[in-house]
């Protein structure tokens, strides 16, 4: 625990934070000598362990040559070699990228790069953009205003303009009442019906996350999900904007959790594991009909921050992709996330644990009150958060949130290791998973 009065403002403004003096590997020591699991890599960010000596060098070698340029004047190879390595990781679908500082930041610039391709194409009228209900796509206020998060929106609401949403692809509470047997993939076609009662003149993209963030925990719509929104998307001249910033760079298994969908999005929001969790950045990627329509109009992308597009960012961003290439580390993802996936199956004997579900290293489990009807909890018992708090005293520091029934209740935990994490560690994580949740059933009285 820290000594003396904290002068940095976090969630829980009146909690006492421990202070982490080191990482190494998946493990964090605080400044008491206690340490922790790290168990969803911070909020699935730090995808290559803690304490990574090459990265520090990295980072070193590049401040020294020029930790900054600005790209009003300058372009650097390393901004070169980043961009090309990433859209190459899409196999060239993508043609070109924007590097930004952060996740919230991409989404932003991913709807700006919509707008303007509309623009540049003769439809000035095509502005709005559809979302998902129970979706996350960033804090700031535009990112935040597409998100369907209700607990991270409740207080910004008055801010949060122009936004349009649809149901999420939510198997485990479908929002159509359907079964996998009665499926006919309502939750795509009502993309369709909103396009329709916007008028499709004024409709810009769709945006959503392959593979849901905190908001739902990892849930995922049927395989055949996107094809049937690509479809949608064409027919209404709609760009299709997918949200990889937690998903991408390996995280589920794949290198962009598109591939899992056989279904390449427009464009590509991305961050977190973008620099392996060494350096705040994000990126946009964009397919050559979003870059081409500017290119061939108008000629100007006129938006970004003072930090896009930085060196010292993507010196880092190409460490950590020489790191998940020479130590084959999106495979080794896909082959721990099954063990993951394993052990967090072996918990459904516990009364409490409804859902579990992801890909890789990018695993949900969801908590109920009653398994056979899928009752939540009751919020008031706030599990989520209780959750959070008992696995960390017992150093399992794993991510969880709450109001995935529609946004009035509804408790989760998200799981993801970084991609060096071992069978033996997965075991430790999964044993501790179990105490804390055999210790909180028996609280409630289950
Ligand atoms: C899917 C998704 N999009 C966007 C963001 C926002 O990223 P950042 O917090 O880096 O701004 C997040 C962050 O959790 C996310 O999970």
């Amino acid at each position: 625990m820290t000594t003396k009065k904290s002068h940095s403002i976090s969630v829980f403004i009146n909690n006492e934070y421990p202070a982490i003096d080191r990482g190494e590997g998946i493990y964090l020591y605080d400044t008491n000598g206690k340490r922790y699991i790290d168990a969803s890599s911070g909020p699935i960010t730090c995808s290559l362990g803690h304490g990574v000596k090459e990265i520090a060098e990295t980072m070193k070698v590049q401040a020294e040559k020029a930790a900054f340029v600005f790209r009003m004047d300058f372009t650097t190879q390393v901004l070169e070699e980043c961009c090309s390595r990433i859209c190459e990781k899409t196999g060239n679908v993508m043609d070109k990228v924007f590097m930004v500082s952060g996740g919230s930041e991409a989404t932003e610039i991913a709807i700006k790069l919509a707008r303007k391709y509309h623009i540049e194409n003769g439809n000035p009228s095509k502005f709005k953009v559809i979302s998902r209900w129970l979706s996350y796509h960033g804090m700031t206020m535009g990112a935040l205003a597409l998100s369907g998060f209700p607990s991270r929106r409740a207080d910004y609401v008055p801010y949060l303009a122009g936004t349009y949403h649809i149901a999420p692809g939510y198997c485990y509470r479908c929002w159509f009442n359907k079964e996998p047997e009665t499926c006919n993939l309502e939750c795509a076609q009502a993309l369709e019906n909103e396009i329709m009662m916007q008028g499709p003149e004024t409709v810009a993209a769709f945006i959503a996350e392959p593979f849901s963030g905190m908001s739902l925990c990892a849930a995922a719509p049927r395989r055949d999900y996107f094809k049937r929104i690509r479809e949608i998307c064409d027919r209404y001249d709609v760009l299709l904007i997918m949200d990889e910033v937690m998903t991408g760079f390996g995280r589920t298994g794949k290198f962009f959790a598109y591939e899992h969908y056989d279904t390449p999005p427009d464009l590509m929001a991305l961050g977190k594991g973008i620099a392996g969790g060494y350096f705040p950045l994000g990126a946009v990627a964009a397919t050559s009909r979003v870059i081409d329509a500017i290119a061939q109009g108008s000629g100007i992308f006129a938006a970004g921050h003072t930090w896009a597009g930085n060196p010292l960012g993507a010196a880092v961003a190409n460490k950590t992709m020489d790191i998940l290439e020479e130590q084959n580390l999106v495979a080794r993802c896909a082959e721990m996330g099954e063990y993951l996936g394993q052990g967090l199956e072996g918990l459904r004997s516990h009364p409490i644990v409804g859902d579990v579900r992801g890909e890789g290293l990018m695993r949900g489990v969801e908590f109920v009150k009653d398994k056979e009807t899928r009752e939540p909890l009751d919020p008031a018992l706030m599990f989520w958060i209780d959750l959070h708090m008992q696995a960390q005293s017992k150093g399992l520091v794993i991510e969880t949130s709450g109001g995935c029934d529609r946004g009035q209740a509804g408790d989760m935990a998200m799981l993801g290791p970084s991609f060096i994490v071992t069978k033996a560690e997965i075991d430790q994580i999964i044993a501790l998973l179990d105490e804390v949740l055999t210790d909180m059933e028996k609280k409630l009285g289950m």
